[in-house]
């Protein structure tokens, strides 16, 4: 058997690459550019995607002024505190209906959406809301209160002013 010798290729006529090869290259290529793609996907990702909500336990100071029977309303918080001759108590502004944020009104609160009243101890005047107002819960001494907005008290709980 005779080996016949391929002529020399020159530097600027290369052997042509194999499809095989090529083929195997291809995908070396495509796998390793999806991994790089991916990975700037996942190092974009890190915020979180839900904000944070203010946690429900807060404190809070009473003006020296607040009378008897008057709400006092955190800003950006859902309760109001009142204070009078027995204590200091917080009450859910969260309305028992459909979850609005109720409003002081005279004597009470009013719900803005579909109407609601509650007394001043958050009872229900009018409805549709089925139940009272919450108590929440508030701790601390006088001047530095902590409430909770969390935690549901019955009503009538009261903490020394
Ligand atoms: S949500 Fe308050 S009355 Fe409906």
């Amino acid at each position: 058997m005779t080996v016949t010798a391929r002529p020399a290729r020159s530097r600027l006529d290369p052997e042509p690459l194999p499809r095989r090869d090529f083929l195997g290259l291809a995908s070396i290529a495509a796998a390793a550019s999806a991994l790089f793609f991916a990975t700037i996907g996942m190092l974009r990702l890190p915020k979180a995607a839900v904000l944070s909500s203010p946690s429900k336990k807060f404190r809070v100071s009473l003006p020296d002024t607040l009378a008897a029977g008057v709400p006092y309303i955190p800003p950006g918080r859902s309760v109001a505190l009142f204070r009078d001759a027995d204590g200091v108590f917080a009450i859910s502004r969260v309305c028992t209906h459909l979850g609005c944020i109720v409003n002081s009104a005279a004597n009470g609160f009013e719900c803005p959406c579909h109407g609601s009243r509650f007394a001043g101890d958050g009872s229900v005047q009018k409805g549709p809301a089925p139940r009272a107002l919450s108590w929440v819960k508030v701790g601390g001494s006088a001047g530095d209160y902590v409430v909770d907005e969390g935690q549901i008290v019955p009503a009538g709980t009261k903490v020394k002013a």
